[in-house]
């Protein structure tokens, strides 16, 4: 299995803010945050867990969210429904909040939305914030969405929306994060070597 390459040196939008990643793991860490940590995070989470082993790179992926209302809950059975219409499995995931140590245990912290953002940079300490980046940044040009849309009050459809959202952004995530080149039918490093292709 490849395993990225763990440098600060690889992350030139975060060396100007920071001297160094926090995690003592060999490999990156990972962690998704929404709101109930029901829907959107845990989707993010299956989706580039799934593209990240498709690409044969070790990372640590995880999820939580700003609320405690779900906590020990599994996915709604809604995303868990459009997710496998997209062809993604669920592998076994719990609710949980996000407390301040995951600030120093996450090299990379990707909030959904905007008051995910804010959320978090109220409860982790100001020493991490350069290294939370919005879901948005790897939207596709010409997106009309300014952030992860909430689904929890929508229907099947706005839950599909999200899953085809988070899967075309996190090809752009794992490209820039991972150095990896997915596509859904062959899955290439950047530096040019084919890992395996893929039946999606
Ligand atoms: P999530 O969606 O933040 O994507 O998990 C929601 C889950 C639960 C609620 C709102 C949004 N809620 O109000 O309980």
């Amino acid at each position: 299995m490849l395993r990225a390459e763990k440098s600060d040196d690889s992350l030139p939008f975060i060396r100007p803010r920071m001297s160094r990643l926090p995690s003592p793991s060999p490999v990156y860490r990972i962690l998704f945050v929404c709101l109930g940590n029901i829907c959107r995070s845990p989707a993010a989470e299956i989706i580039c867990r799934d593209i990240l082993q498709r690409c044969g790179v070790q990372a640590q992926v995880d999820s939580c969210g700003t609320a405690s209302y779900h906590v020990g809950s599994r996915p709604d059975v809604r995303m868990l429904s459009a997710l496998r219409r997209a062809g993604y499995e669920y592998a076994g995931h719990r609710a949980r909040t996000l407390c301040s140590k995951d600030g120093e245990l996450f090299d990379f912290i990707i909030p959904q939305d905007a008051e995910n953002e804010r959320d978090v940079l109220r409860i982790i300490s100001p020493s991490a914030a350069a290294r939370v980046l919005p879901m948005s940044r790897w939207f596709p040009a010409g997106c009309k969405y300014r952030e992860v849309p909430d689904p929890y009050y929508g229907g099947d459809k706005d839950f599909d929306e999200v899953v085809a959202l988070l899967t075309e952004s996190m090809t752009a995530l794992v490209r820039e994060l991972f150095a990896v080149d997915y596509s859904p039918r062959s899955v290439c490093r950047m530096d040019g070597g084919v890992s395996r292709s893929s039946s999606r």
